[in-house]
């Protein structure tokens, strides 16, 4: 009986797609994505920030480090993995500030150990997680990937290095890598089973909502005099499941020669924060308190993305991602699950 042509070439058959960080916020979006989309997603993961209950119980899991060699290649060869989408790292722009250190062994370091691992195991394909963070105080918005890239964070820099030294590596060894420069992730899966989890959570629309649910007693605003048209900083808001189908595409583009680099993943347009907050008050019918407060440190006044590379390069487009329908998947995930995932 002749299979088909996907089933061969998406997995069924054919070796698996390993996902490191695939227990976390953006990881396991993804993992459900490839799943659904006939690939073999395999998870790599700490625990140390991702949940195990976000990653279904019928994908292969395995608990440990990116940096542990003999655990990688264990798994690539039990598993027969084909390529590798890398989410594990660090993520916390302020902790990255107090621990720069913490964050050049972990994001860093670790990743240059697990991508040489990869390359003896003869895996040479690798869609890598960037941020929108590697460009710091953008000159020209919207932001396109050939802006100069200087960091303001400690966070920033050290996924700007790796993206770096993937450049080296492909000159080397022949390595097929994508970065993928996120701007703001956001939302959660339609049916409120996975969503934003994080031990400290920073980010505006999570807190937001658990604000709503009288988690919180207001929300802050970070600043109200940046030079935007409400005086509150602007960016652009991606959905997360966008983001997980911009994974899937960079993985093919790659597999089928596109040249290696760096892709903004974005909408093209910003909201503020009053408007994200505005948004959020519509969406739950709720009157939200808010305190202005000051300017966080390191915060620049607008984040959006130019998108017509990836849109062009990969054909790819946000189609998820109006402000509407991630703040409702979001606030679909904070009602069913007010404690998260409870771990
Ligand atoms: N904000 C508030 N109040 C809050 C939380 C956030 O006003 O309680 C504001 C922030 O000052 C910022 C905006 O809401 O202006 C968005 O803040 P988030 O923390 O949600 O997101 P960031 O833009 O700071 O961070 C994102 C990614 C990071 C990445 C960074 C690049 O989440 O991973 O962009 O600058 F590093």
């Amino acid at each position: 009986m002749w299979l088909g042509f996907d089933y061969f070439f998406r997995g069924g058959a054919m070796k698996k797609i390993l996902i490191s960080g695939g227990a976390g916020y953006i990881g396991s979006h993804t993992v459900q994505a490839l799943a659904e989309a006939g690939y073999g997603p395999v998870v790599l993961d700490s625990l140390i920030s991702g949940h195990r209950k976000a990653v279904g119980e019928s994908i292969p899991f395995y608990q440990g480090d990116i940096a542990d060699a003999g655990l990688v290649t264990d798994i690539i060869k039990k598993e027969e993995v084909r390529a590798v989408i890398h989410f594990a790292a660090r993520s916390l722009v302020g902790e990255s500030v107090q621990k720069p250190d913490l964050y050049f062994e972990e994001n860093t370091a670790k990743t240059n150990r697990f991508v040489s691992t990869l390359l003896q195991c003869g895996v040479n394909t690798i869609v890598f997680s960037s941020t929108a963070a590697t460009y710091g105080n953008p000159e020209e918005i919207p932001i396109p990937e050939e802006s100069h890239t200087e960091p303001i964070n400690p966070y920033g820099a050290s996924k700007l290095m790796i993206e770096q030294s993937f450049y080296w590596l492909e000159q080397a060894y022949g390595l097929k890598w994508m970065a993928l420069r996120y701007f703001n992730a956001a939302g959660a899966a339609w049916d409120g089973s996975l969503g934003e989890d994080h031990t400290t959570e920073t980010h505006l629309i999570p807190l937001v909502l658990k604000t709503v649910l009288e988690q919180r007693e207001a929300i802050s605003i970070f600043g109200t005099d940046y030079k935007t048209p409400d005086g509150t900083c602007v960016r652009d808001y991606i959905h997360v499941l966008d983001l997980a189908e911009a994974h899937i595409r960079a993985l093919e583009a790659l597999e089928q020669g596109i040249p290696c680099g760096a892709y903004n993943v974005g909408t093209g347009t910003g909201y503020s924060v009053r408007e994200v907050i505005a948004m959020a008050g519509k969406v739950t019918g709720l009157d939200i308190p808010v305190l202005e407060a000051p300017r966080r440190e390191g915060d620049p006044d607008r984040l959006v993305a130019k998108v017509e590379k990836i849109q062009r390069r990969l054909g790819w487009q946000a189609r998820y991602s109006d402000l509407e329908t991630i703040i409702k998947t979001a606030w679909q995930w904070h009602q069913k699950h007010p404690h998260g995932y409870g771990d």
